[in-house]
């Protein structure tokens, strides 16, 4: 879907298109969205990188309102990467300070959408503006239960499971702990956002087909899903397409079928 950047945007349950009945009640549980191809979309329209960002925003908030929505109940979004401070002076401050307003614009239509913010990243290098933001962001939503909306910014996924392994060593530095006794548990108990759940379905837009650094540990037996479209032209009408999709995956875990087959053969 094409957009303009006038177009209004519906809250959810009152945009034009209608959620299907096969999503209510069957939708998984974290979402994760990592954003691509605003660069992109913005070149084939001859517009600087920046209109891409801009029509990114609109795509955001319609895709959070289709989760609110379907009844998704946590959504992780990769707005800014530890590796994005590699791109020019000038899009890491348009990218810093643009999060800043569209933070501070849409807390209060989050708000009142039931939807709990959080952030989720690094402290090193983050504008002091844009972590004031999230913070009152935070404060104002943190007593919302229909969808939790993780702003992953200045995040790294390597970075994190880091941090943890710090914090871990730190513990048995100080004789809390022993080494012998760290298993997978407690480095999940030292993420950023311990207590959200393990990634269900990854959504890359713009075609390519990596995880760049994103929610690594996390993401573990998430199903992956790399869909063409770029970033400005997704909303919740491609996200509940997507959602269908996911009902159809076969999910293992690593174990057998789950299923009574020639593993559990009836005795009878
Ligand atoms: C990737 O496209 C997109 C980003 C790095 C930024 C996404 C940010 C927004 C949509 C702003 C939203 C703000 C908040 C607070 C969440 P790209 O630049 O990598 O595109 P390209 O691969 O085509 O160059």
């Amino acid at each position: 879907m094409d957009r303009t950047p006038t177009q209004q945007l519906a809250a959810p349950g009152e945009g034009s298109a209608t959620l299907p009945q096969g999503l209510i009640g069957h939708v998984p549980q974290h979402v994760a969205v990592i954003m691509d191809g605003n660069g992109r979309w913005a070149n084939a329209r001859g517009l600087p990188r920046t209109e891409g960002h801009r029509a990114g925003e609109l795509a955001l908030m319609d895709t959070v309102a289709g989760a609110v929505e379907a009844g998704v109940k946590y959504i992780s979004m990769y707005a800014f990467s530890t590796e994005n401070w590699k791109r020019s002076p000038a899009e890491v401050s348009f990218l810093m300070g643009y999060s800043r307003d569209v933070i501070r614009k849409h807390t209060d239509r989050l708000n009142d959408w039931g939807v709990r913010v959080r952030w989720v990243g690094r402290r090193p290098r983050l504008w002091k503006s844009v972590l004031k933001e999230l913070r009152t962001a935070e404060e104002k939503t943190k007593h919302n239960t229909k969808t939790e909306l993780l702003l992953c910014i200045n995040y790294g996924g390597r970075a994190e499971i880091a941090d943890a392994a710090r914090d871990l060593a730190q513990e048995v530095a100080d004789g809390k702990r022993k080494a012998s006794s760290i298993r997978e548990a407690d480095i999940a108990s030292h993420l950023y956002a311990a207590d959200v759940p393990d990634v269900d379905l990854l959504i890359r837009t713009s075609g390519e087909s990596r995880i760049s650094n994103f929610l690594l540990w996390q993401l573990a037996y998430a199903e992956l899903d790399f869909v063409p479209v770029p970033w400005p032209e997704f909303g919740r009408e491609e996200l509940w397409e997507r959602l269908q999709a996911f009902q159809d995956r076969d999910r293992r875990f690593g174990g057998a079928i789950d299923a009574v087959g020639e593993d559990q053969a009836p005795t009878s």
